[in-house]
């Protein structure tokens, strides 16, 4: 039965606005502190207001250096709390990335095995770092802020209703400003969005078939389609810019004015005596203070869509992968069977099936050998005997001792198997690295005795670092043959049941045909399955069974003797086998003299 692959119906919180919702007493901490912050700027307001009006009436030096020292008190506590309240925002980003990093990780994992990929898969690890970024910059600290204006609009206010109104609309418009910003750089920043992902999925390609690249001289064409790729996104990007860039400068202009009218409406008020010296400047000072953050918010607006668009990506993404894998119950070991019931299997996000209904089992001790033409979907009964693709329809599945794959979640599922794919990833490590399959807690025996296994221990040591060799990432500095040898170790890394090897030998000299043959022998002398995808007939000799494949169904399964002499009846001597296969009467003298 296939892992639920859809989104699940049950309603399920967005992940990153239930973490926001998680840290609400620490965010709510931080409005208090912003709340203080914004009443202790004031004093600034307040300092001129006496300075102003009492101590220059006065002329009184007590009273004035009095009121600096408070203003100096008060200034400084703003400084802290205002340092305070950076550091609690820079330590919640890094919590928040630190709670979702393994998420985030596993679904970029899983994601090429869920949906048909394409676009620039290391996205939702940005997604993430852009959180954070926005997290600890001056834009979320600015909304903060923004709340407190009607604050010192009423100080205002007190100081004269009519500047308050002045105030007032000056900060309307500076509100709808940022609305227009919002309204005009959203669309362009997502687009920008898409195009740099693209451009990156390009660059990785690019990176990764360096050396085709280089040696067909395919160089140029790429770069023009990167060119392509690359404008398009920059265009989007000066266009959001622009759209921020122009309002922010608007709105620097507008608060200027805005500042100067409240002086200058003040200094009438004063003429008209309706207000003291004192309060055109604590007014003036208040003003331009009041609509600050309006300006910053517009200047980090870019940030804040960004972020936000990151966010409902990285929700959209980890809702689709939530599964409930904490329900699974602990399974035994298999070690008896592995049924596979008509099994209907495509590859991920598409429709049309490529496994159409195939059907054998196997016991314990069983190897299976799988022949067909290219494309006939070997590859696509591998993937799925591991577990990797899972079946389409309700009907199918692959069972181990009865259990179908997806009641086991991937890592214990993993230790059972052993998978050896036709294009071979090794990672960046060394070679027994590679083969205890990244474990860092690996015993050198289990190392060891899966090189043994595979009989590839001889090869390693006699390697420059032997198991210690830095082999690169995809093990560029062994050569196919080798890699190939490192991977069916891998494979056999803490004797699997089950192991799947798809073309193992497509790359093999005699002595690793050999030790792919003693591999196979092993693990069915422990009690273990092997199925092995053949494209040369020596990967046969050690299988006691054969499945032929053609057109995504089981053409023939039983015997190996059976099944290569029905064949050898229905090709009549002389004529070439089944494309990807040896001349049958080939094919039987081969596997007579080895098996
Ligand atoms: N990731 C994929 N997306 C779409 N089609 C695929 C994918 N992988 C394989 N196919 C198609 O499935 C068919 C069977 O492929 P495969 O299982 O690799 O065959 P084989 O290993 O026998 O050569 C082919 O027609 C191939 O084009
Ligand atoms: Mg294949």
């Amino acid at each position: 039965m296939a892992r639920p692959k859809q989104p699940s119906t049950r309603t399920t919180t967005h992940p990153v606005g239930s973490l926001l919702w998680k840290y609400s007493p620490i965010l709510g901490s931080v409005a208090v502190f912003s709340g203080v912050v914004n009443i202790l700027a004031l004093a600034g307001s307040f300092y001129m207001l006496q300075v102003y009006d009492r101590v220059l009436p006065s002329q009184s030096v007590p009273t004035l250096i009095g009121l600096s020292v408070l203003m100096f008190g008060l200034y400084a506590i703003n400084g802290l709390l205002e340092f305070l309240r950076a550091r609690i925002m820079s330590r919640v980003g890094t919590r928040i990335d630190r709670t979702l990093t393994p998420r985030v990780f596993a679904a970029v994992q899983v994601m090429p095995l869920r949906s048909r990929g394409g676009g620039d898969g290391m996205q939702p690890l940005r997604d993430l770092d852009s959180i954070r970024n926005f997290m600890s910059g001056m834009g979320l600290t600015a909304l903060f802020d923004l709340p407190w204006m009607p604050v010192y609009l009423f100080f205002v206010y007190i100081l004269h209703p009519m500047l308050a109104v002045v105030a007032v609309g000056g900060a309307i418009v500076l509100i709808i400003l940022t609305i227009v910003t919002e309204y005009r750089s959203s669309t362009p920043l997502r687009a920008a969005g898409q195009a740099g992902g693209q451009r990156l999925a390009l660059a990785e390609t690019a990176r990764r078939n360096a050396e085709s690249i280089h040696a067909m001289g395919m160089a140029p064409h790429i770069g023009a389609r990167y060119q392509a790729l690359n404008d398009d996104y920059l265009a989007h990007q000066l266009k959001a810019s622009d759209a921020a860039g122009g309002i922010g400068n608007v709105t620097k202009v507008i608060r200027m004015l805005l500042q100067s009218a409240v002086l200058g409406l003040g200094a009438y008020l004063v003429i008209k005596n309706e207000l003291s010296a004192g309060a055109i400047i604590a007014a003036s000072i208040t003003v331009s203070r009041s609509l600050a953050p309006i300006e910053s918010a517009i200047g980090h607006w870019k940030s804040f869509i960004t972020a936000r668009i990151s966010a409902k990506r990285l929700g959209d993404l980890l809702t689709a992968a939530a599964e409930d894998e904490s329900t699974l119950v602990d399974l035994p070991a298999p070690k008896n069977q592995l049924l596979v019931e008509s099994l209907v299997v495509a590859p991920p996000g598409q429709r049309e099936a490529i496994l159409k209904g195939v059907s054998f089992n196997l016991e314990r001790g069983d190897a299976l050998g799988v022949i067909g033409p290219s494309g006939s979907g070997k590859s696509t009964l591998a993937r799925a005997l591991v577990g990797v693709w899972s079946p389409m329809t309700p009907a199918s599945a692959v069972r181990l001792d009865g259990a179908s794959l997806d009641q086991w979640t991937p890592e214990k599922l993993g230790r059972h198997i052993g998978y050896m794919p036709q294009e071979i990833e090794l990672f960046d490590g060394t070679v027994a690295d590679n083969i205890a399959r990244l474990d860092a807690n690996a015993s050198s025996e289990a190392v060891v005795a899966a090189a043994q296994a595979s009989g590839s221990h001889e090869l390693i040591v006699r390697l420059p670092d032997g198991y210690q060799t830095r082999m690169g990432e995809s093990g560029k500095s062994l050569s196919g043959g080798e890699r190939q040898r490192v991977a069916l170790a891998r494979a056999l890394y803490g004797e699997p049941f089950l192991v799947v090897l798809d073309e193992p030998n497509a790359s093999l000299d005699n002595a690793g045909d050999n030790a792919l043959t003693e591999a196979i022998l092993s693990i069915r002398r422990r009690g273990g399955i092997a199925i092995v995808i053949a494209h040369r007939p020596s990967a046969l000799a050690a299988v006691n069974k054969v499945l032929v494949m053609a057109n995504g169904q089981a053409r023939a399964f039983g015997p190996k003797d059976e099944v290569l002499r029905n064949m050898l009846q229905t090709v009549p001597p002389g004529t070439s086998g089944p494309e990807g296969l040896p001349r049958p009467e080939a094919a039987a003298q081969n596997i007579q003299k080895q098996g």
